[in-house]
């Protein structure tokens, strides 16, 4: 078997912050690289953020930034959060780059060649605020389900990709593959989904109305449908068609993704593969969703999120990246909370494992001078070596919490085994008795060293050393007894997981702390509003003029679903006076206005009382 390994997670929508939704893909992706590459396989592990289409196009907007500027920014937080939480992927794809822009035109081109677009008319329900169409089933009660206002049928030119042309030849190839998509109930959905017709896919937007997007290399009026565009990410960072990594790693693709993008990733992307003349993904996986304390799928939109960074400040990387693995059963809906992770702290890493690497430095001190004793011949303690073959099972079929659980079994068992053997009574008859008893704790600690080390890459870096022993370089060797080698503990190690977890130094370092110089960077003044109308070119866009007393700014803002321009004349907001200008849809915005904002509640920051237009906000 050729040892190759390609893991991808979805690339995410730069319109929301990461949140432990997001993290848990990304994680279970860095363990499975991890692993893989720890088992020898040559690895390739591809993130990346998803930068086009409507939704973050409208994000931009509202945020009154300019769309490029906008997915920079948030494109470089999802990177932060990544490494935050220890995720060693090795290339970032953005489809906003020049290398993906090619990939998907080129594959456009190729697709409309060979005669599988055509331009044709999409008809819908559109709602006129939010600028975009709905289905049936995603209204409420008839209504657009942010406005509650009532949409409108209309017709709009696309093109359209012959999907339902490759329906048959899908379901022949499902059903030649049934470890394809896993775990199995997903296949079915898939499977149910094909028995219908599934139509063509529109594949394109008119730029006037969705400017932000890759064009159509035959018709520069319309852009790329946001999924086609994504979906290629997966080829086009391995350099798709020529590219050596494209050759090496492609044949070997892994996809994760969440159940709610299934069909994109189960029958657009097969399809699209098709037409394209690439060759099928592997394996596409398919996980639940993490739930809020409310029970509901955790998601920026319901406000139920649980911030990544602030966990990870608190109880280390390394400690949220076990929870994830170790509570949530590969594919099942499953509720996260703080106090479970808490929980999975006390016991499991501070009681089990920190503990038992304790107590196993301090009798090493005391009963075998602060050394690893001699290794003892043939007395293997519970088939410790027994474990990676098993684990390697686990793993290939996504049971990454039974993987852990078995490891931490062990641990247990070998805290078990001290209690039992006693060493430190042992000591006063045998001291070398004592010695072999210590001996095999070490080796079973460092077999599950390396076996936890994908998912606890620091934390097991730290437990060897605490122990003396080297860098886990090999899966294999924890298939092996006996090569733990005498040397001696370094006589300071810092406590595993510490009781009461506090942020680690390093990570205070990192915490997103800024300093009172920071802050005094950002010129913050009263400005009146002196004039107000509706942007030219934008619904949601107001194009305010502000007075600063000495001086007259002009300031676009997304506030337009909130406020009628009438109404805020004459209202004192605040403005961030150094900000850069930046042109919104052909204005140039010198300055942004400050407003709070809530799923889809907004208010402005106003000033009270008599402060005078220009007076500074500190
Ligand atoms: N941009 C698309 C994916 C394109 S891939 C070619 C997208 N982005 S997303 O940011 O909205 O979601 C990315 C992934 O995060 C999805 O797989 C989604 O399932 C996952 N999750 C978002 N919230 C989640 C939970 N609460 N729980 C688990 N995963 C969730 O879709």
């Amino acid at each position: 078997m050729e040892k190759v390994f390609y893991i991808t997670t979805p690339i995410y929508y730069v319109n929301a912050e990461p949140h432990l939704g997001h993290a848990y893909t990304t994680v279970v992706a860095d363990f499975l690289a991890r692993w893989h590459r720890l088992d020898g396989y040559q690895t390739f592990f591809l993130t990346g953020t998803d930068e086009h289409g409507e939704t973050v196009f409208r994000a931009a907007e509202r945020a009154g930034e300019d769309p490029k500027a906008f997915v920079d920014r948030v494109s470089e937080r999802f990177r932060r959060a990544w490494e935050l939480l220890g995720i060693a992927y090795d290339d970032f794809i953005r489809t906003t780059e020049e290398r993906h822009k090619k990939v998907v035109q080129y594959v456009l081109q190729k697709v409309y060649e060979a005669g599988d677009i055509y331009y044709g008319e999409y008809e819908g329900l559109y709602c006129v605020s939010c600028e975009r169409f709905y289905t049936e089933k995603e209204l409420v009660e008839g209504l657009c389900p942010i406005h509650g206002r009532p949409v409108e049928r209309r017709k709009e030119g696309n093109y359209f990709f012959r999907m339902e042309k490759y329906r048959e030849w899908l379901l022949g190839y499902l059903e030649d593959h049934p470890d394809l998509i896993r775990p199995e109930g997903y296949r079915n959905e898939v499977l149910a989904m094909l028995a219908e017709p599934i139509g063509d896919l529109s594949i394109s937007r008119p730029k006037a109305r969705v400017p932000w997007g890759i064009p159509l290399p035959w018709d520069e009026d319309h852009v790329t449908y946001v999924w086609f565009d994504a979906l290629l990410n997966y080829v086009s960072a391995l350099g798709y068609p020529e590219g050596e990594r494209f050759k090496t790693f492609w044949p070997h693709a892994w996809h994760l993704i969440g159940k709610d993008i299934l069909k994109p990733h189960a029958v657009f992307w097969p399809t699209m593969l098709k037409a394209a003349g690439i060759p099928m993904y592997r394996h596409l996986n398919v996980g639940g969703f993490l739930l809020g304390p409310d029970g509901r799928k955790m998601s920026k939109t319901l406000g139920n999120v649980v911030d990544p960074f602030s966990l990870a400040e608190r109880y280390g990387r390394d400690a949220v990246r076990y929870y994830l693995l170790r509570e949530i059963p590969y594919g099942q809906d499953t509720p996260v909370s703080e106090a479970a992770l808490r929980t999975r702290y006390q016991a499991d890493l501070a009681d089990d494992l920190g503990n038992l690497v304790q107590r196993t430095r301090a009798m090493l001190f005391r009963f075998a001078e602060g050394r690893i004793p001699k290794p003892v011949a043939g007395e293997e303690l519970a088939q410790g070596t027994e474990l990676a073959g098993r684990l390697r099972g686990l793993v290939r079929e996504l049971k990454f919490h039974l993987a852990l659980e078995e490891v931490m079994a062990y641990v247990k068992a070998l805290n078990r085994y001290i209690n039992e053997k006693r060493p430190w009574e042992l000591y006063k008859e045998d001291k070398e008795a004592a010695q072999a008893v210590l001996y095999r704790v070490v080796e079973g600690l460092r077999i599950a060293s390396i076996l936890l080390t994908p998912a606890m890459p620091e934390k097991m870096a730290e437990l060897r050393r605490a122990l003396g022993l080297k860098e886990a370089a090999r899966l294999e060797e924890a298939e092996t007894w006996g090569l733990a080698e005498p040397l001696p503990l370094p006589e300071e190690a810092p406590v595993l997981f510490p009781k009461e977890a506090k942020a680690s130094k390093e990570s205070e370092e990192k915490m997103e702390q800024i300093g009172i110089e920071d802050f005094a960077k950002v010129e913050l003044r009263v400005a009146e509003v002196v004039a107000a109308e509706k942007h030219p070119n934008a619904d949601k866009l107001l194009v305010l003029r502000l007075s600063l007393g000495k001086e007259e700014r002009t300031v676009v803002s997304g506030i337009a679903q909130w406020y009628r321009p009438e109404e805020l004349v004459g209202k004192k907001v605040v403005l961030v006076a150094n900000l850069k200008p930046a042109k919104l849809r052909g204005i140039e915005s010198q300055g942004m206005i400050l407003a709070a904002q809530e799923g889809e509640a907004l208010a402005l920051v106003t000033v009270e009382g008599e402060v005078p237009p220009g007076a500074v906000v500190k």
